[in-house]
């Protein structure tokens, strides 16, 4: 790979970015000063930045904690922001997506990232990846409830519900795996309930971390993109 894609994708940076840091001399390959963009970087190589060792990744695997009033998809000029606001500093100019919606005036994990495939078999419900809600409703949930929300079938088809429990009067800890437009909610629409907040906590693997505020993220660490690829089969 060329050595200005090396360092854009290592990065994050752009093509020009990367270029220009080669020009200043602060790039080195093997322990020695590049200076040109177009060198080939053979596999194995040291590629050093400012003395800091890079290891390139051609994907983007990002956990955000998408706060109420972000949509989850990529528009813009909408009426409402799209998530990629958020991360446009450290991330603008790639093509990143969120694998599963979230509503607007629902918070929670996003799953930001550009492998295509990765994020096919994350929400296809084939794959049966687990999606974990926490729900608040607008009036106390019945006990009696807890069944009919275990059998429940929506639009003709069973709704692929793993586990519902009762964290208190108004609040329930919801998991899924399948991705309906507006599930949650619509399944408790069902049994005469409104939905008044609605938090994702949970994709497979991948748990909303507990010390984020929203509008925080961070990139998935080599092992949890392991772990998750394994878990999909992917590797
Ligand atoms: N179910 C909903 O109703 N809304 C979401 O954002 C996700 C699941």
């Amino acid at each position: 790979m060329r050595l200005d894609k090396y360092l854009s994708k290592s990065l994050h940076i752009t093509r020009k970015e990367a270029k220009e840091l080669i020009r200043e001399g602060r790039v080195k390959v093997e322990g020695k000063v590049i200076k040109s963009p177009d060198y080939k970087v053979r596999e194995g190589e040291k590629v050093e930045v400012g003395g800091k060792e890079l290891k390139p990744r051609e994907r983007v695997y990002i956990l955000l904690y998408k706060p109420t009033g972000y949509l989850s998809t990529t528009e813009r000029e909408a009426q409402h922001p799209s998530f990629l606001e958020l991360i446009e500093e450290q991330f603008g100019g790639r093509k990143l997506f969120a694998a599963g919606r979230l509503d607007v005036d629902a918070e929670g994990l996003l799953f930001i990232t550009d492998d295509g495939k990765l994020a096919h078999r994350l929400t296809h419900p084939k794959w049966k990846v687990e999606k974990e809600y926490i729900v608040e409703l607008d009036r106390d949930f019945k006990e009696e409830d807890l069944e009919k929300l275990k059998n429940l079938t929506l639009d003709g088809k069973p709704v692929a519900l793993v586990k519902a429990e009762k964290l208190g009067d108004r609040k329930l800890r919801v998991v899924l795996t399948e991705g309906r437009h507006h599930i949650v909610k619509r399944m408790f629409k069902a049994l005469g309930y409104n939905v008044v907040s609605l938090k994702r906590t949970r994709i497979g693997n991948l748990k909303l971390p507990e010390n984020f505020e929203p509008g925080d993220y961070r990139e998935l660490s080599e092992e949890e993109i392991k772990e998750l690829k394994e878990l999909l089969k992917l590797s």
